[in-house]
């Protein structure tokens, strides 16, 4: 059965990323999680492969794909590592889609295309260390001197943030009334090069170790005012509308991190005998795997479903935080369970489900929590 009716262009997009990741990813991701490497080599690749601007148009050397093939490819990435996934899904997502969006024809023209081609890699900084579910409560500044903006401040988690080259940040520009979220904040293009930006402490996390995750400090930064993306005191909005477009990739990223323990623990439980026979034949593990199956296969058709929706042409905010909030529960619950059907063996490293285990947490977590997308999805139905 054909649960997902994929046209001819879309399955292509699929296998490419499949023999993608079993040659350049599987093999290594074990040994990346181990030492917190993040891969540089694979930003070229991904762009030689059109993976870095999946959804930009044909004139800024993007694939102009729909959102579906986009998902696919990045559940498929996410199967073989989500350390990968995260950082093709922040740069696709959100810098790309943000300058694409709402950049001037001059900003698209100087960043798109080498974003697209994996020469400048995408990263967002929305969140503060004392800002992260009230991202309007951000405080980083943003102050006018003559052909520049003055930028002071310290965000926070930022995927990516050692190897970008192309960072879409907010600050505060309305710094008077200190106003919350709305009107009072503005998008920036941020580069590396700029005077007074630095790199700040590195996350040590608990998964998606091969995926960088630091602060970024400016201090006194200074920035071409024709770095400001956008209409002035806009960014919040900005930033809000693209992580409608996050929300449905980090819900692809937990597809295929839930598919991939789903193989493992179906394979592991032909193999593994216990009383005299595989452990699949017991009820109780079978029941398991009937689980894992059915929420998987949920978590997926309902993102098919509104990526169909989005590639029509409709709006989908709440819809996309439906998917990001099932996709990330069905992830840690089918992680969980894999664990469990491996037993001791799922909580030791030589196996590869206690990595999907952590893996799959924080997508519970990041652009937007699951309380946050509770509340988008409340507010949607009336809820205050
Ligand atoms: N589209 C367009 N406009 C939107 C919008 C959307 N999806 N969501 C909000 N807005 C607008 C509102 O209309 C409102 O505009 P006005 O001021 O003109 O009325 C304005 O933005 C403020 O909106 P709210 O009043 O709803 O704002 P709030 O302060 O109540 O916050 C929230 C709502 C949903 C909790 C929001 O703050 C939120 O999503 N928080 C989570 C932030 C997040 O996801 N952070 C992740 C950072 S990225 C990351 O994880 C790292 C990484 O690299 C992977």
């Amino acid at each position: 059965m054909e649960l997902l009716a994929l046209t001819e262009e879309q399955r292509a997009i699929r296998d490419t990323a499949r023999a993608f990741v079993a040659e350049h990813v599987v093999p290594f991701a074990a040994q990346w999680d181990r030492d917190a490497h993040f891969e540089p080599s694979l930003i070229a690749r991904l762009g030689e492969l059109g993976f870095l601007g999946m959804l930009l148009p044909a004139e800024h050397d993007g694939l102009a794909l729909d959102a579906r093939s986009y998902l696919l490819a990045l559940e498929e990435v996410a199967r073989g590592d989500a350390s990968v996934a995260v950082m093709m899904s922040v740069h696709n997502s959100l810098p790309s889609q943000m300058l694409n969006a709402f950049g001037s024809d001059e900003q698209k023209r100087r960043f798109l295309a080498p974003m697209a081609r994996g020469e400048r890699l995408g990263a967002f900084a929305l969140s503060e260390p004392e800002a992260g579910s009230d991202a309007g409560s951000l405080r980083c500044q943003a102050r006018r001197d003559g052909d520049h903006w003055v930028l002071d401040g310290t965000k926070a988690w930022v995927t990516s943030g050692t190897h970008a080259g192309v960072i879409i940040a907010m600050a505060r520009t309305d710094t008077a009334e200190l106003r919350r979220g709305g009107r009072g904040i503005s998008a920036f293009i941020i580069t590396p090069d700029l005077p007074g930006f630095k790199v700040g402490k590195k996350e040590d996390k608990l998964g998606l170790r091969a995926s960088p995750t630091v602060q970024l400090v400016f201090d006194q930064m200074r920035v071409p005012a024709d770095r400001l993306l956008g209409a002035e005191g806009m960014g919040f909005v900005y930033a809000m509308q693209s992580l409608e477009h996050g929300r449905l990739g980090i819900a692809a990223q937990a597809i295929g991190i839930a598919q991939a323990a789903l193989d493992h623990a179906a394979a592991y439980a032909h193999e593994r005998h216990q009383f005299g026979k595989p452990i699949a034949e017991f009820q109780g593990i079978q029941f398991k795997l009937a689980d894992m199956a059915t929420r998987v296969t949920a978590a997926r058709a309902l993102l098919h479903t509104v990526a169909a929706a989005k590639d029509r042409g409709e709006a989908v905010g709440p819809a996309a935080s439906m998917c990001k909030l099932f996709a990330s529960e069905t992830a840690m619950w089918v992680t969980t369970q894999a664990v469990q059907v491996f037993g001791g063996y799922g909580y030791v490293k030589e196996y590869p489900v206690e990595k999907l285990f952590r893996d799959a947490k924080i997508t519970e977590i990041y652009e937007g929590t699951s309380e946050v997308q509770r509340i988008v999805i409340g507010r949607s139905l009336g809820g205050g």
